[in-house]
């Protein structure tokens, strides 16, 4: 998640309005900035890695001439935080630059297409294809104009983009274009503005249009015009008027950053479907030579490791050991040693305790690999090989949308060293890969669906003095995440079990009207004793709360309550959409109890302490 900015001035230069504007898209990512503007028919460029304040310290973004322009700010998915990779980014000439947020999937082909014909590139990012991409157009039809030679380079393009370009040749012009990344217009009476979200001009006007997937418009003076992609038609929209406080808009209208990320969701595991698949192939090869595998991290990020462990497990036939970073050390710190891998699991990938055990392990000489949200952070230098999560930033104290990117990818790890090694057939494979696919469509479905009826549950139950959490296999990873949410923004004090466990203690706690939540998928064999151990709680008078398949009467039945999640989700994948019910149901109970979710007491969003 970057964030994508242009403007074009009547009267006066538009770089102090760019920096500003892109200092409230900074949220949307910081580790790196830039700008360009047209001056005198050449395109002025000022880059650098670093955060917004840092990077004006250094080149004064304010001092650039010019009326048009464009700007980003970045949040690294291909190529490292370096000055190299910060946008905007031109092609041979210099004529051309481009500001982009998502992620293209066919950048290696093109880029090895462009380079045959003698396109020199110099960054590791994804979007230098872009000015390439128009160049080359430009170059075969001279006579083209920039809005055609953009329509032309778009349709190359596989993947997600919100993008604003600049010409030399048309200087004039802003030509911007959105295909899955967010992108509005802005209309003022001397400017205009195209931006990654309102957030970035309503200091300066509250009339806005939003351009869909699928649409390029063309800026120039205070104009605009919208056309479609496919057939270059155009479209008639007519500005809204916005009446958001800015603070409305840095969080998109929601009322806390949490719900706006768990709302996110589906988008961020769109992303993580997109992830270079080298990368993940390469893992699974360390993973796969490794002797023993451990998966280390804290608080949600553990969650993760542990649902991962089943994966593993079921679709590769590897045994990985999930442990609490903090007692990594102390529970394995003599055992490690080469033949060890550690895949170090972690959102900030800062987190203390989860490098001290990297650490430790380093030292005696075992493979670190790293999963983690922020390229550049220690746990990504540190690592043989690390993946990217590409959630965007995440502000909410309690995770949420960086939980279901992480067991994305591990299950797609799972998967390709399932197929490395032969494990499950190739019919299975089909199936779970078209299932994965549709992952972000399920999870779109039940927050659509279902946010009323958690928030309703959350109505019924906010009295309630502590709560149960049970499932099985890889669902009690859930149940530990829909516990852990529940008390750190609720404060309310639950206990979480693989349910098969519950009777070996904690039944006793048991008496009339005890919430107890059940995570129960309707695939795989947990099923059946999943629903024995319903049974043991309500002939306790347990209140009953289940998550489940949309169509599984059997458990309807033995509910008091039931939120629904669509059909037809293999058993491996179902903590993805499982818990973000459960996600839900914490944020309504905080809301609930007058508590703020997105600053819970006493807890850090990176813990950097031991
Ligand atoms: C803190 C946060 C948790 C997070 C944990 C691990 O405790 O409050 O939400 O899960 O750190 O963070 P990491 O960045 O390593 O995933």
């Amino acid at each position: 998640m970057c964030g994508i900015f242009g403007c074009i001035l009547k009267n006066s230069n538009v770089a102090p309005i760019i920096h500003s504007s892109l200092k409230r898209l900074e949220y949307r990512g910081y580790d790196s900035v830039g700008i360009a503007t047209l001056h005198n028919g050449t395109i002025h460029i000022k880059k650098d890695q670093g955060k917004i304040d840092e990077v004006h310290r250094i080149h004064n973004l304010d001092e650039m001439e010019g009326n048009v322009g464009v700007g980003h700010t970045r949040w690294a998915t291909h190529g490292a935080p370096l000055k190299v990779n910060a946008h905007p980014h031109v092609d041979c000439t210099g004529q051309i630059a481009v500001v982009h947020n998502g992620i293209i999937e066919n950048y290696s082909e093109l880029k090895e297409e462009l380079e045959n014909a003698g396109h020199i590139f110099v960054s590791r990012t994804d979007t230098e294809v872009i000015p390439h991409l128009i160049e080359e157009v430009l170059k075969e039809n001279s006579s083209a104009s920039l809005t055609d030679a953009v329509l032309a380079a778009l349709k190359r393009l596989c993947g997600s983009y919100a993008i604003a370009v600049i010409s030399a040749k048309e200087p004039e012009k802003i030509v911007c274009a959105r295909n899955e990344s967010p992108l509005v217009l802005g209309l003022a009476d001397n400017a205009i503005y195209c931006a990654s979200d309102l957030t970035a001009f309503l200091p300066m006007t509250n009339k806005a249009i939003i351009v869909n997937d699928g649409e390029l418009a063309v800026l120039s003076g205070s104009n605009y015009e919208i056309k479609r992609i496919s057939d270059g038609i155009t479209v008639v929209r007519q500005p809204k008027i916005i009446d958001w406080t800015p603070e409305m808009a840095v969080k998109q209208g929601y009322p806390h950053f949490m719900l706006k990320e768990i709302h996110e969701q589906p988008e961020t595991l769109r992303n993580t479907l997109r992830l270079q698949e080298h990368y993940l192939d390469l893992m699974a090869t360390f993973l796969d030579r490794a002797n023993e595998v451990f998966l280390v991290a804290c608080g949600t990020s553990y969650h993760a490791c542990l649902a991962a462990s089943y994966m593993f497990s079921k679709l590769a036939f590897l045994a990985t050991y999930p442990v609490y970073a903090s007692e990594f050390v102390e529970q394995h710190g003599k055992s490690v040693n080469i033949d060890s891998t550690i895949l170090a699991v972690s959102q900030s990938g800062e987190t203390a305790d989860t490098l001290a055990a990297v650490t430790a392990s380093q030292q005696r000489a075992a493979t670190i690999l790293g999963l983690t949200n922020v390229i550049g952070s220690t746990l990504s230098r540190v690592s043989r090989v690390y993946i990217g999560q590409q959630s965007g930033p995440e502000i909410g104290v309690a995770a949420t949308k960086t939980f279901t990117s992480q067991l994305s990818i591990l299950a797609q790890l799972a998967f390709r060293l399932s197929k490395k090694r032969g494990k499950i057939s190739q019919d299975e494979m089909d199936c779970l890969a078209e299932k994965m696919e549709q992952l972000p469509q399920i999870v779109e479905a039940v927050i659509l669906m279902q946010e009323e009826k958690v928030k309703a549950l959350a109505h019924k139950y906010k009295d309630a003095k502590i709560f149960f959490f049970l499932g099985r296999g890889v669902n009690t990873a859930t149940a530990y995440e829909g516990r852990l949410k529940l008390m750190e923004i609720a404060y309310v004090p639950a206990i979480a079990f693989p349910a098969g466990e519950s009777k070996h203690g904690p039944i006793s706690l048991i008496e009339p009207g005890f919430p107890v939540i059940f995570i129960c998928p309707k695939d795989g064999v947990t099923h059946k004793t999943l629903i024995g151990n319903m049974m043991e709680m309500k002939a306790r008078g347990a209140s009953i709360i289940s998550i489940i398949e949309e169509d599984d009467e059997e458990v309807k039945k033995l509910s008091d309550d039931y939120i629904e999640v669509p059909k037809g989700i293999p058993e491996v994948l179902s903590p993805i959409p499982f818990v973000v019910p459960l996600q839900l149901f914490a944020y309504y109970m905080a809301l609930e109890k007058g508590l703020n979710p997105d600053m819970p007491r006493n807890l850090a969003k990176s813990v950097t302490v031991k």
